[in-house]
C-alpha cells in the first residue's frame, strides 16, 4: 500500500544532532559517544515517520534511542520530529539497519530491539528480503544484553507466524510473550503510524515480545 506525501520540513530546523548516517556512526557503536551520555540503548529498525521514537524517548528519558531508516526522506522526517521536540535522547539514522547491526553494534550492548510493521515483501520469492531473516536474528541475539527484549509487531499474519517459527528454531530467545492491545485515547495514541493506520481500518495487529535469557 502506498504512503501519503510527507509534510515539508522547516528549513530552519537544525538536524545536525538528530540525523546521522550509518557511516557516520562509530564502530563499535558507543551510545555515550554519540549522545554525550551513557544510558541503556534501544534501536528501532525501520522507524518510518518516527512516532515510536518520539513517544518512547519522551516516556523513557533514562534511555537512548536510535531509529534506523533506509529511506532518506523518512529518516529526515523522523529527525525533524525529534529536533522539534528537542529530544536529546533520540536520533534518526539513515541507512540499512542490517549493515548497522552487522558492522557497528557490539555484543550485549542493547536493552531492546524494536521492529514494527517491517516491509512484508509479499511474494514468496522475495521473502529473503525481509529484515527478520536468520542473519539479522543472530545479530539481535548477539547484541542484546541478558534480559534484553525484541519487540515485533506486524499486520501480516503469515510474516508473524513464519518469524515466530524462525525465532523458535534458530534463536535462544524466550517467548513469545503476549502483548495486549491498548485503547487509543487520542489520534496519535498508537505505537507507530502503521499501527494507527491498521487499527483505524479495523484490521488485526499481531504483537510479540521476546527476552534474551
Ligand atoms: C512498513 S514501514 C513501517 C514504518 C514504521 N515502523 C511504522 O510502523 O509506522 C517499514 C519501514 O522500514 C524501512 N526499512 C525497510 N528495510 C529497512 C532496512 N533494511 N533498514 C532500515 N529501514 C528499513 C522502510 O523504508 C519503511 O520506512
Amino acid at each position: 500500500m502506498g504512503r501519503r506525501a510527507l509534510r515539508k520540513i522547516d528549513p530552519e530546523l537544525d538536524l545536525s544532532f538528530h540525523l546521522r548516517t550509518v557511516d557516520q556512526l562509530p564502530s563499535p557503536l558507543c551510545g555515550a559517544e554519540i549522545f554525550g551520555r551513557g544510558a541503556p540503548l534501544e534501536i528501532e529498525v525501520g522507524s518510518g515517520k518516527g512516532l515510536f521514537l518520539q513517544n518512547a524517548a519522551r516516556r523513557n528519558s533514562e534511555h537512548n534511542f536510535l531509529g534506523v531508516e533506509v529511506s532518506r526522506k523518512y529518516a529526515r522526517f523522523a529527525a525533524a520530529r525529534l529536533a522539534k521536540c528537542k529530544l536529546a535522547n533520540a536520533m534518526a539514522v539513515h541507512g540499512d539497519a542490517l549493515a548497522l547491526f552487522r558492522e557497528h553494534v557490539p555484543d550485549q550492548s542493547l536493552v531492546a530491539v524494536h521492529v514494527y510493521f517491517p516491509d512484508p515483501w509479499w511474494k514468496k520469492r522475495h521473502h529473503k528480503r525481509r529484515v527478520l531473516n536468520e542473519a539479522f536474528l543472530a545479530d539481535v541475539v548477539r547484541t542484546l544484553r541478558p534480559q534484553g527484549r525484541l519487540h515485533f509487531w506486524t499486520d501480516v499474519k503469515e510474516y508473524f507466524d513464519a518469524t515466530l517459527e524462525r525465532i523458535a528454531q534458530h534463536t535462544p530467545l524466550a517467548g513469545p510473550l503476549d502483548v495486549p492491545e491498548q485503547l487509543a485515547e487520542h489520534d496519535l495514541d498508537y505505537l507507530t503510524h502503521f499501527e494507527r493506520r491498521t487499527r483505524l481500518k479495523g484490521e488485526a495487529v499481531y504483537r510479540a515480545e521476546f527476552v534474551k535469557t
